[in-house]
């Protein structure tokens, strides 16, 4: 069996009546990228605090790397690093200062916090910013510099609090590349995020929590396995066409294919044992055989499973936010 980085037993954190995380059980792989994927107000962001020692936990353990979070929490501070926590970078200052004052701090000497801070804005794409005071940064850049300022000394356990919300796609591909340059270096990572299609791309393994509580755990492939491969939806030019359109796509796509509310469109939900390549296979026969019968299609798209379809699948109601007893 590998080397557990985190492991949690019945954690619990109450905030008043609200009980923000409700037991929840963790084990999570040494040298992965572990996502814990949940809607806002799950939990997560208050579970990840007390992982990293800001937090105190209300009830159950949680060890990093062995070591007690509250009985050894030094031990664990040693090892962990949380972004935009402990390395906040200063807004005035320049990349290259920033990465050189938390190099210092961290007890490098000029010369080799010097060489970390270009090796580290090279590696995340910020060579051209370096010189820019990060106030001026984009908010992808930002995200990439603090990231590089939480890894400037290489944690064990990396926690990165949901690190692409709110980002573009080119910032947010840029982010997962980081990711995976960190994980490949050794750290542990532990990654939060509300998108599906996120932990798919990273993580080896998701827990998937909803108000407090792990709802679901297991591999990217098993969590998708138990929700479906996504769906395919189609445009029609010609409402007139959409029976026709049905048979088509029922007869190769199997008997998930419904009409949308839109008389134009048809959603078809494609089944959960089919792989992402046989789902883009049979989605690319599918638009062949529209066309062959005459059928004209103005929009297609395959879709993953969204973080709502998992939830529905999971729990029969949609990701919603977290209502907080007044
Ligand atoms: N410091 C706090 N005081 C009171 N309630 C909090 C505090 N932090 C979080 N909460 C509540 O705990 C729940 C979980 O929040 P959070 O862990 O931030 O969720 P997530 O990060 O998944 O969006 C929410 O209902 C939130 O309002
Ligand atoms: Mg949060």
């Amino acid at each position: 069996m590998s080397e557990l980085a985190i492991e949690t037993a019945g954690l619990v954190k109450v905030f008043g009546d609200n009980r923000a995380v409700d037991g929840i059980d963790l084990a999570v792989p040494a040298g992965t990228v572990y996502g814990v994927l949940g809607p806002n107000g799950a939990g997560k962001t208050t579970a990840v605090r007390m992982l990293a020692t800001l937090l105190r936990p209300d009830g159950g353990e949680a060890r990093v790397f062995g070591h007690d979070v509250l009985r050894e929490a030094d031990a664990v501070r040693q090892r962990v690093s949380l972004t935009g926590q402990y390395a906040s970078v200063d807004e005035d200052l320049t990349g290259t200062e920033n990465l050189v004052l938390i190099g210092r701090l961290l007890g490098h000497r000029k010369p080799a916090a010097r060489e970390r801070s270009a090796q580290l804005l090279a590696a995340f794409g910020l060579t051209d910013a370096a010189d820019r005071q990060v106030k001026n940064y984009s908010g992808g850049m930002r995200r990439r510099i603090d990231i590089a300022a939480s890894i400037l000394k290489t944690p064990d356990v990396l926690f990165l609090d949901e690190p692409t919300t709110g980002l573009d796609p080119r910032s947010r591909n840029q982010v997962w590349d980081i990711v995976r340059i960190i994980v490949a270096q050794g750290t542990t990572v532990l990654l939060t995020t509300q998108y599906l299609d996120e932990a798919d791309q990273l993580a080896s393994r998701i827990a998937v929590i909803d108000r407090g509580k792990v709802i679901a755990e297991g591999t990217p492939g098993e969590l998708k396995a138990s929700v479906g491969a996504g769906a395919v939806h189609v445009r029609l030019r010609d409402a007139s066409q959409r029976p026709a359109a049905l048979e088509v796509l029922t007869k190769i796509l199997g008997p998930g294919v419904k009409p949308d509310a839109d008389p134009v469109a048809l959603t078809a939900q494609l089944s959960g044992e089919d792989s992402d390549r046989e789902a883009a296979e049979q989605a690319s026969r599918a638009l062949a055989e529209l066309a062959a019968v005459g059928i004209t299609v103005d929009n297609f798209a395959l879709g993953q499973p969204t973080l709502d379809e998992v939830f529905l699948a999971l729990t029969d109601h949609p990701a919603t936010e977290k209502e907080v007893a007044a």
